[in-house]
């Protein structure tokens, strides 16, 4: 894509991300229709499906030959080479029902299966992360019109790490004993552990240099994909939990300041949960 056109794309997408947070503070003081998806702990409301509407059809009308992939869609688009669009309407849906100031929007643009913009906004304290390929991340505050250039903390032991993680929203045995028995051991080798209710907003803390290491098992393509470029543009280091090549389709990540510190919790991480690939 010639950077005109990804220019172009990007511009859009932060507007709709700033609208579409607008939606989410409006909607979160007012009670809400919650269903449940696998587990009582998996929730969804009417805001996560309108955003994601909303955000779909602003985007298609623009880019009309661009494909898409959403999280609350009914008929789920094959990933392909094509320019994607990857979009979770509301990541940290648990924490907008309960109103912990901690969902944002996020969407991101693969080509070739390659991320290319990353864009993730949390209206409760209006800050707005992007990335474009090659280009660095970059924090945008309130309306600052200049962004805050982002970069990783340099951490070399997880000894030394502060580390995110989170229980997901999957509640059976086998995942029961991936995320306590993991906590068990990861958390008490390092500084210690955070949990923020969004991926992507873990992720960015890591690329913002607030925590130092971020895995978690269970998650999809959508909750990743915008935060982890944004990542990889402020320094980190984005990998599979087994070490190898980050696979946003199967379901797992770590999200790190540095490889040295990827490295060390996955060779410490003593369950890798395998789950049906995205
Ligand atoms: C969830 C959040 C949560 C993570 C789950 C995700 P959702 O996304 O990112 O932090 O633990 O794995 O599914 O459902 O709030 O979009
Ligand atoms: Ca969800
Ligand atoms: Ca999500
Ligand atoms: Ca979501």
């Amino acid at each position: 894509m010639d950077p005109q056109s990804l220019l172009e794309r990007k511009e859009f997408a932060i507007e709709l991300a700033r609208q579409a947070g607008k939606t989410i503070l409006e909607s979160s003081k007012s009670l809400k229709k919650i269903e449940l998806k696998d587990s009582f702990a998996d929730l969804v409301t009417e805001t996560d499906k309108g955003i994601e509407k909303f955000l779909f059809e602003e985007l298609k009308r623009k880019f009309p030959n661009d494909r898409f992939i959403g999280e609350e869609s009914m008929n789920k688009e094959e990933w392909t080479n094509e320019p994607t669009w990857i979009i979770d309407p509301i990541d940290g849906t648990t924490n907008f029902v309960h109103t912990f100031p901690y969902s944002c929007v996020s969407i991101g643009l693969s080509i070739n299966k390659q991320s290319y913009l990353g864009i993730v906004y949390n209206p409760s304290f209006d800050r707005l992360y992007v990335a474009v390929k090659g280009e660095g991340a970059y924090l945008f505050e309130g309306n600052k019109k200049d962004g805050i250039k982002l970069q990783v903390r340099n951490c070399s032991s997880l000894d030394e790490a502060l580390v995110m993680s989170e229980f997901g929203g999957q509640r059976d045995d086998a995942k029961k004993e991936c995320v306590f028995r993991n906590l068990e051991v990861i958390g008490w080798r390092c500084h210690g552990v955070r949990s923020l209710g969004s991926a992507a907003m873990n992720l960015c803390a890591v690329a913002s240099g607030h925590a130092d290491a971020y895995y978690e098992f269970g998650l999809h393509i959508w909750d990743m994909a915008a935060a982890a470029l944004i990542l990889n543009e402020a320094g980190g280091y984005a990998c599979d939990t087994r070490g190898g090549p980050l696979d946003m389709q199967n379901r797992r990540i770590i999200g790190a300041c540095n490889e040295h510190i990827a490295k060390q919790i996955s060779t410490t991480l003593p369950i890798h949960l395998d789950l049906e690939r995205d």
